[in-house]
């Protein structure tokens, strides 16, 4: 019964709205926000040769700063575990090999993971006037600076230890290919050839998307002068040729092999960067 004087109940209720005060996804920054950095090395795993001093172990390190897993080779151990110790994050290799021998290549290329950078770095140079070369050092200039790198590349090659992807550094040197010095001769023809074959495999690599570049550094601080001739005036006489009154710091070497390493480089194939303080202009 209705009761009277009373409103009629209606279904009239005041409409829901949806007047929510927006969601929004303005969050307070998180701390652990990184910036996008195509220099990164975040996730690559990287083998280095060389690495127990000069370039190699600067190489090294830089590379595990920019978040890189390194595999890093050399003969000598101490040496090698003096650069181990200044590598930055976690989950890196160390392997002794000398590059001389193919059955130790043979186990560098066994023994490491799939990877997303090679830099092969480890050289040596012994300065002789052209009527003092022997075929003793010859060999071992050329096994040390242009087979082995070779070897060690193809091997890896074969066992599809190099991703798609990936990119391969050859240290080469200014010496061979822009300019020449006094009694440089053998070490100016091993790494000539490195180039000329960084450059041929850039190509035969296309299918595969591996990328081969070179570094061609100028005279860096670093003991590779200790077994030739050289004595500190007749560097410091050389010094006075470049531009910047100095020889190159391995870090500086070691920049621009991050950059071939790294996705900020991957329309970078086939070609060599100098990088010798203008030396090169300058002569
Ligand atoms: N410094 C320069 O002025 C300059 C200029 C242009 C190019 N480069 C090139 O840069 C690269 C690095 O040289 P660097 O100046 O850093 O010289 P470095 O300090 O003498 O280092 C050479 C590296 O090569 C390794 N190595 C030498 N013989 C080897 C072998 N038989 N097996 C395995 N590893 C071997 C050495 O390690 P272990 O002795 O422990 O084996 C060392 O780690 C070389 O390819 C060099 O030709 C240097």
């Amino acid at each position: 019964m209705h009761k009277m004087n009373q409103p009629p109940t209606t279904n009239h209720q005041p409409p829901t709205t949806n007047h929510q005060p927006p969601t929004t996804n303005h969050q307070p920054p998180t701390t652990n926000h990184q910036p996008f950095n195509p220099f990164s090395l975040k996730n690559k795993i990287i083998l280095i040769t060389g690495a127990s001093s000069g370039i190699g172990r600067a190489t090294a390190i830089e590379c595990s700063k920019m978040g890189a897993r390194v595999i890093i080779t050399a003969r000598n151990e101490e040496r090698l575990q003096k650069t181990f110790s200044q590598l930055e994050g976690d989950g890196h290799e160390k392997i002794i090999a000398d590059l001389t021998a193919t059955a130790d290549i043979d186990k560098l290329a066994n023994s490491v993971d799939q990877l997303h950078g090679l830099v092969n770095n480890a050289g040596i140079n012994k300065l002789l006037l052209p009527q003092f070369i022997n075929e003793k050092d010859l060999n071992i200039t050329f096994q040390v600076n242009t087979i082995a790198p070779i070897l060690l590349t193809q091997k890896l090659l074969k066992m599809k230890k190099l991703r798609k992807g990936s990119s391969i550094v050859y240290v080469s040197s200014v010496a061979g290919v822009y300019s020449s010095t006094p009694g440089n001769s053998m070490y100016s023809a091993s790494k000539g050839a490195i180039n000329g074959f960084m450059k041929n495999i850039a190509l035969d690599l296309l299918n595969k998307e591996i990328r081969c570049n070179s570094v061609n550094p100028g005279m860096v601080d670093t003991n590779i002068m200790e077994h030739g001739i050289v004595t500190e005036e007749q560097l410091e006489e050389h010094k006075k040729k470049y531009p910047l009154g100095r020889f190159g710091k391995p870090e500086e070497i070691a920049y621009a092999i991050i950059y071939l390493l790294s996705d900020a480089a991957s329309f970078v194939n086939g070609t060599s960067i100098v990088i010798d303080g203008g030396v090169t202009i300058k002569e």
